[in-house]
C-alpha cells in the first residue's frame, strides 16, 4: 500500500531531522556525538551534506518525541526505530525502546534523496556491542538495492564516468570531503545484483577501493566476478595492510591519496596475480591455480570480445603462448558446466 510506505518515507524523515538536530543543539551531541565527528576530521558541511546526526544516550527519547510529534508507534516499529520489548516467551510485554542509542547516526538515502533507513555507530571502545548497528529490512529498505552515499554521487559518478566502491561510510564521507565525490559504499555486506544495477545506471566503470586486510581482499574479489558478470569495467586498488580508505586519506593528505589510487588502480588480471605472486612467484603449482582463477574471472565477461582482449592479456602476462591458454580456457569451461 502507498499509504503504508508514505508513512514510512515521513517517520524516517522526521527521525533524521530529529537526530540531526540533536548533534547540533544538545549538549550531549554536541559533545559526544559532534566530538567524535570531529575528532574522525569530518567538517560541518560533510556533516550537512550527508544529514548526519546523533541519537541520544536514552532509552526512550525518539519513542517520547515521536509521540509528542504525533507520529504513529506502528510506522516506528515498521522501520525498525522503535523495537518491542517481548518477555522470556517472546511475548508482547507492551512495551518499548529505542533501537539507536548513544550513536552516531548515518541516514542511508535512496537516490531519489529519501531516507529509507539509517547506519549507526557506538562510540564506546567496548566489545561487546556491534560497532554498527543498521535499520531492519522494511517496506522501504532492502538492503540489497541500496548502496550508501549514491544520492550524493550520482551526479559525480555520471560526469566522471567512474564510481569507486568503499567498503564503510566513513569511507564514503572522508572521500568526498577530500573531493573524490564519485564514491559509494557496499556497506560490509557482500555486493549484491541490485546493488550492481544500480552502478550501471551511471558509469560502466568501477574501481574497487577495499579495506586492505584479508576480509577486505576476499570480498574484493568475491565482488570483482560479480561487476564483471554484470557487465562492469573493473579495476582494483590494494590498500597497505591495515589502511582502509578513510585511514589513508587521513594520513598521507588529499592530494597524495588521489595520486596513490590513480597510480596503483589495477585491472582484475593485474590484481588476482598480483595477489598470488605474493604468495610463491615460482611455485609452478601456484601460477597454473593463478591462471586458472583468471581464467575463472574472464568466463563471467559477457562480451566476447572482451574476453578475447583478456585472455591475449593473460597469456602476456604469464608469459605464455595465447594457444595455450585458450585451450585451459576452454577445458575449464567444459569442467565447470
Ligand atoms: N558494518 C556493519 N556492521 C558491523 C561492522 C561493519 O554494518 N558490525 C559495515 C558498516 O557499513 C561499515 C562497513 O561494514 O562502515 C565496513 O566495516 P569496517 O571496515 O569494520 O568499519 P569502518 O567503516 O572502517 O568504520 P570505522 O572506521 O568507524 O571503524
Ligand atoms: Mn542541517
Ligand atoms: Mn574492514
Ligand atoms: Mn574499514
Ligand atoms: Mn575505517
Amino acid at each position: 500500500a502507498q499509504n503504508e510506505r508514505d508513512s514510512q518515507y515521513i517517520v524516517s524523515n522526521w527521525a533524521k531531522d530529529h537526530y540531526h538536530r540533536l548533534l547540533q543543539n544538545t549538549e550531549e551531541g554536541m559533545s559526544v556525538g559532534y566530538g567524535y565527528l570531529k575528532e574522525r576530521g569530518l567538517n560541518l558541511t560533510t556533516i550537512q551534506t550527508f544529514e548526519l546526526g546523533y541519537s541520544l544516550d536514552q532509552w526512550d527519547d525518539l519513542l517520547k518525541s515521536a509521540e509528542k510529534a504525533g507520529y504513529q508507534l506502528k510506522y516506528l516499529e515498521k522501520t525498525g526505530l522503535v523495537i518491542k520489548r517481548e518477555d522470556d516467551q517472546g511475548h508482547d510485554t507492551g512495551r518499548r525502546y529505542d533501537r539507536f542509542r548513544g550513536r552516531v547516526m548515518f541516514p542511508i538515502h535512496n537516490v531519489s534523496g529519501r531516507v529509507v533507513g539509517f547506519g549507526a555507530r557506538t562510540l564506546k571502545r567496548d566489545d561487546k556491542m556491534a560497532k554498527y548497528l543498521n535499520s531492519p529490512e522494511s517496506e522501504i529498505y532492502h538492503k540489497s538495492d541500496v548502496l550508501y552515499g549514491l544520492f550524493q554521487a550520482r551526479q559525480p559518478i555520471r560526469n566522471q564516468e567512474l564510481c569507486y566502491l568503499v567498503e564503510g561510510y566513513l569511507d564514503v564521507l572522508s572521500l568526498h570531503q577530500g573531493g573524490i565525490k564519485n564514491v559509494v559504499a557496499s556497506s560490509g555486506t557482500s555486493l549484491t545484483e541490485g546493488q550492481i544495477r544500480l552502478i550501471k545506471r551511471y558509469s560502466d566503470n568501477v574501481t574497487v577501493l577495499y579495506d586492505g586486510d584479508a576480509a577486505g581482499i576476499k570480498a574484493s574479489l568475491r565482488g570483482i566476478d560479480l561487476l564483471l558478470e554484470g557487465g562492469l569495467n573493473v579495476r582494483v586498488v590494494l590498500f597497505p595492510d591495515g589502511e582502509d580508505p578513510d585511514s589513508y586519506i587521513r594520513k598521507v593528505g588529499d592530494q597524495r591519496f588521489t595520486d596513490y589510487i590513480e597510480g596503483q588502480s589495477q585491472d582484475f588480471i593485474a590484481f588476482k596475480t598480483t595477489l598470488v605472486a605474493r604468495e610463491a612467484s615460482h611455485d609452478p603449482v601456484k601460477k597454473a591455480e593463478a591462471i586458472r582463477e583468471v581464467l575463472q574471472s574472464i568466463a563471467k565477461v559477457p562480451d566476447g570480445l572482451k574476453r578475447q582482449v583478456f585472455l591475449q592479456q593473460t597469456a602476456s602476462v604469464f608469459g605464455f603462448d595465447e594457444q595455450v591458454i585458450i585451450t585451459e580456457y576452454n577445458k575449464l569451461l567444459k569442467t565447470s558446466s
